[in-house]
């Protein structure tokens, strides 16, 4: 069983995780009206990662004999109308999830649940690498400034991510 108020912060997590996927999904349609490919392929990533740790935090509730609620997932809104705009939100986003995590991490050391502890410390990790993998192309968009060739460089390089699906615990 797993305690209750852990069981909400949990609940209220997956939710901002399948924001996190929304929101992702949003700004890949916003490349793709830019013809983007490379950029579109990162959030490609990015929201099958963001659905990875939301369907992870489900079935941990549901393994943990808690109850799983789906809540509705807000529109997603994109703030910038430029690449740099755009991943300085992106960057801000994941910034805000690391707290909202820490948040759950410290229901679950205030309820002594120390496999639920072991659980988000794996996704804590995680967060130090999205907000590095953010934080690092967000650096490169501002190097390029308004150099378009420049751009189209940096679209060539991420179309080489792919997706691994997470071995999350
Ligand atoms: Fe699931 Fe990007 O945090």
């Amino acid at each position: 069983m797993i305690n209750e108020k852990l069981q909400e912060a949990f609940n209220d997590q997956i939710n901002k995780e399948f924001y996190s996927e929304y929101l992702y999904l949003a700004m890949k349609v916003y490349f793709q009206e830019l013809n983007l490919q490379g950029f579109v392929n990162w959030f490609d990533v990015q929201v099958q990662e963001e659905r990875a740790h939301a369907i992870g935090m489900v079935d941990y509730l549901n393994n943990r004999g808690g109850k799983v609620e789906l809540r509705a997932i807000e529109k997603p809104v994109v703030e910038g109308s430029t690449p740099l705009e755009i991943f300085e939100q992106v960057l801000k986003h994941e910034e805000f999830v690391t707290l909202r995590i820490n948040h759950v991490m410290d229901v679950a050391e205030e309820v002594k649940d120390r496999a639920a502890m072991h659980l988000l410390d794996w996704y804590l990790k995680e967060q130090v690498e999205e907000e590095a993998t953010a934080g690092g192309v967000l650096a490169t968009l501002r190097l390029i400034g308004d150099d378009k060739k420049a751009l189209l460089m940096l679209d060539k390089d991420l179309a080489a991510r792919t997706f691994v699906a997470p071995v999350i615990g």
